[in-house]
């Protein structure tokens, strides 16, 4: 019986768990067993109970649950070789060779290396007898399959990351509730959104809630943007507009790479404008409680697919992403799809902006 496991790992993001359910149940329905690998990496290195075999009535009700069930962690001692040998020893231990990791950018890179470095680690594992030679028998290779899990949507290969929708949602709620008391004393609000380095979340709840200005890292503002802001906001109250909302990605700087932070923002509008302004931060309001629908869908999609990957998979496959991209769930390589995200990411810090939002989707659009 093939042993299948699924771990989720870096920040936690709703749909998480309908990726573990998934996981689980078509792993079992598939004739294998399922594992679940509690507190992400740090589980993987401590091994024993963090290892659990997981049958298919434990992940009941996981679909509609927020965060995730079985835990996560960011795991400094996976990113050293000692702890990526106590993660393939307690694996070995368990007799599974297929690991289903749903996280970020981060955590899918970790999961590369640990594939790539496999052969190695249990032949040290062997040499140290900390294994013996016929417990690695028919164990050579390690599969590895990737579930992008992160509200950010910040990974290359994907239209969307499980959990992106869901943030997207709280973020137009929590804004659709600040533009109520805005309005009552025609203020303004400054509000700070997630995402890292990336202004997905920005944009699209700008889109949603018709805000009047917006920042992102991808786009910086013109040099004379403050005088740019004022005028369209001045427009806007000239309109009979009695709020004014600007929402600001965490990540958003300007042509200067230098932070565009929500206070300043306050001080010009507040200073310049005599608006009313106030800064919310939404903060970890934006990761938590229930999945959309969509997250739902997409994360049970992808979990019943990545079992399919791996049973598909020949020591020649390279680990793939399961992706979905224009409403169809692909698989695209893991590998490729991570440098192209570092790409993206060190392209901005050279400050090639354009050249930035075309590799985004080049490369995986063919
Ligand atoms: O990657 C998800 C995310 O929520 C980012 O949007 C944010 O920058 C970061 O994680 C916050 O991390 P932590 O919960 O460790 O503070």
């Amino acid at each position: 019986k093939r042993k299948i496991a699924v771990m989720t790992s870096g920040g936690d993001a709703p749909g998480m768990n309908g990726a573990v359910r998934a996981v689980v149940r078509m792993a079992i329905a598939k004739g294998c067993d399922a594992f679940c690998i509690h507190e992400g990496y740090d589980g993987l290195v401590k091994g024993g109970d963090m290892i659990k075999k997981t049958e298919w009535d434990d992940v009941r009700g996981y679909l509609a649950e927020g965060g995730t069930l079985i835990g996560t962690a960011r795991c400094a001692a996976f990113r050293e070789r000692w702890g990526r040998l106590k993660a393939a020893k307690n694996l070995i231990e368990k007799g599974i060779d297929a690991l289903i990791v749903c996280g970020g950018d981060g955590s899918l890179t970790g999961a590369d290396l640990f594939r790539k470095e496999w052969p190695s680690l249990l032949a040290e594992l062997v040499e140290k007898k900390e294994l013996t030679a016929e417990q690695t028998e028919g164990h050579g290779n390690l599969n590895i399959v990737g579930l992008v899990g992160s509200i950010d949507n910040d990974m290359c290969s994907t239209d969307a990351t499980i959990g992106c929708y869901s943030s997207l949602h709280r973020i137009c709620d929590s804004v659709d509730c600040i533009a109520d008391t805005a309005q009552s004393h025609q203020r303004a609000f400054v509000v700070e959104v997630m995402g890292r380095h990336c202004g997905w979340l920005a944009l699209m709840s700008a889109i949603s809630t018709g805000a009047d200005f917006l920042f992102i890292p991808e786009v910086p503002p013109a040099r004379d943007w403050k005088k740019g802001m004022c005028n369209i906001i001045t427009e806007h109250r000239k309109m009979g507009k009695r709020t004014t909302i600007v929402i600001v990605a965490e990540g958003a700087q300007d042509l200067d790479l230098k932070k565009i932070s929500p206070e300043d923002v306050r001080k010009l509008l507040a200073e310049e404008l005599g608006l009313d302004t106030r800064v919310t931060t939404l903060g970890h309001v934006q990761r938590g409680g229930q999945p959309c629908a969509y997250d739902r869908m997409l994360s049970t999609l992808q979990g019943a697919d990545a079992v399919n990957a791996v049973l598909e998979a020949t020591p020649e496959t390279p680990s793939p992403v399961i992706s979905i991209i224009e409403n169809k769930i692909v698989r695209n390589p893991l590998v490729q799809a991570v440098q192209l995200t570092q790409q993206v990411a060190d392209t901005i810090a050279r400050k090639e902006f354009d050249k930035a939002l075309h590799l985004r989707d080049s490369e995986f659009a063919e």
